[in-house]
């Protein structure tokens, strides 16, 4: 099986707003997926929706390559861990103590729950109560108690939400980690920086839409960087310059956006008969963050 996960047309409607819309996901086995997208475009009920907790209006997902519903449901969950939202665990109660009734409820070995603890550095921690915990150990409490049943596929809904660098960074390690032994990892944030160089395939939604999916070389290559031409005469450049292509004047430099190769060269031509003194032409760098703008603001690359 390529994909461990794999939606066809995953939509959810809530009256008449489409929240999820048409969505074909494919999760490769052994990545970490970063599932990307602006507050409120739809990640957290997708998610809800591979873990059968929120039911399609249309569409439908695999996972394991089996249909997810209210039948599949009891029998996938045994390979699925999960943290969605909030972290889970009984706050008056020790991390050690609340591991026990994880194992409980799952009925497994010791050893699984003393793994998934040691997996997220939680050893020296388990006999503070969870209240006293920081949100950081919370988090990374929950990941232990979604990996107590060692699931094929963990799903994280923005589990980097509210931690201090260094505790990103942390996640970031720890998601790694999980990959590096197998796991199947698909983790969402609202903000690119948090995961997208821990993630090697990225998703990114946008208004309940997947703008792009794919690696993120795949996402750089896909995008056109603006082209930035200096002139000594700017007031000929921008006479040349034809109003479609909506240049624009950046401290006396002209910047043209999405420009390939041949329409750079005619541009360029035209400038240079037109007097303008070209002495350099350049494609800006772009970051990720910029290209996630663009993709989210606009709705597409
Ligand atoms: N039970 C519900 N009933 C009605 N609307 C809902 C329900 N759940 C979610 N929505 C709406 O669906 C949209 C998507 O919500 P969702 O929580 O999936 O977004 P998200 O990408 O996880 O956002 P965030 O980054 O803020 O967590 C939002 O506009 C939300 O208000
Ligand atoms: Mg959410």
């Amino acid at each position: 099986m390529a994909f461990l996960v794999e939606t066809d047309g995953l939509t959810k409607r809530y009256g008449d707003r489409t929240v999820v819309d048409g969505l074909d996901l494919r999760i490769p086995a052994g990545c970490v997926y970063g599932f990307l997208g602006p507050n409120g475009s739809g990640k957290s009920t997708t998610m809800k929706m591979l873990l059968a907790l929120v039911s399609p209006s249309a569409g439908e997902a695999r996972v394991f390559g089996r249909p997810v519903n209210r039948d599949t449901r009891r029998g996938l969950l045994r390979d699925i861990g999960s943290l969605i939202e909030s972290p889970p665990g009984y706050a008056h109660l020790t991390g050690r103590e609340n591991m026990r009734i994880v194992q409980r409820l799952l009925d497994v070995p010791q050893t699984n729950v003393e793994d998934a603890v040691r997996t997220v550095r939680m050893h020296d921690q388990l006999d503070k109560r969870v209240r006293e915990y920081s949100l950081g150990m919370k988090q990374r409490l929950g990941i232990a108690m979604a990996l107590a049943r060692r699931p094929r596929l963990l799903i994280l809904d923005e589990p980097t939400n509210g931690l201090d660098p260094a505790g990103i960074e942390e996640m970031r390690d720890l998601l790694r980690r999980l990959a590096d032994d197998g796991v199947t990892v698909m983790v969402s944030s609202h903000q690119l920086g948090e995961i997208d160089r821990t993630a090697s395939v990225l998703g990114i939604l946008g208004r309940g839409r997947l703008l792009f999916q794919g690696t993120r070389a795949e996402l750089f290559s896909a995008s056109t960087p603006d082209v930035v031409i200096e002139c000594f005469e700017p007031e000929r450049a921008a006479s040349a310059v034809p109003d479609e292509l909506a240049a624009r004047f950046v401290d006396g430099r002209l910047v043209v956006p999405a420009l390939d190769d041949r329409e750079t060269r005619r541009l360029v031509d035209r400038l240079v008969a037109a007097g303008a003194g070209v002495y350099g032409v350049r494609r800006t760098e772009q970051s990720l963050e910029d290209l996630f703008m663009d993709l989210t603001a606009g709705g597409g690359l």
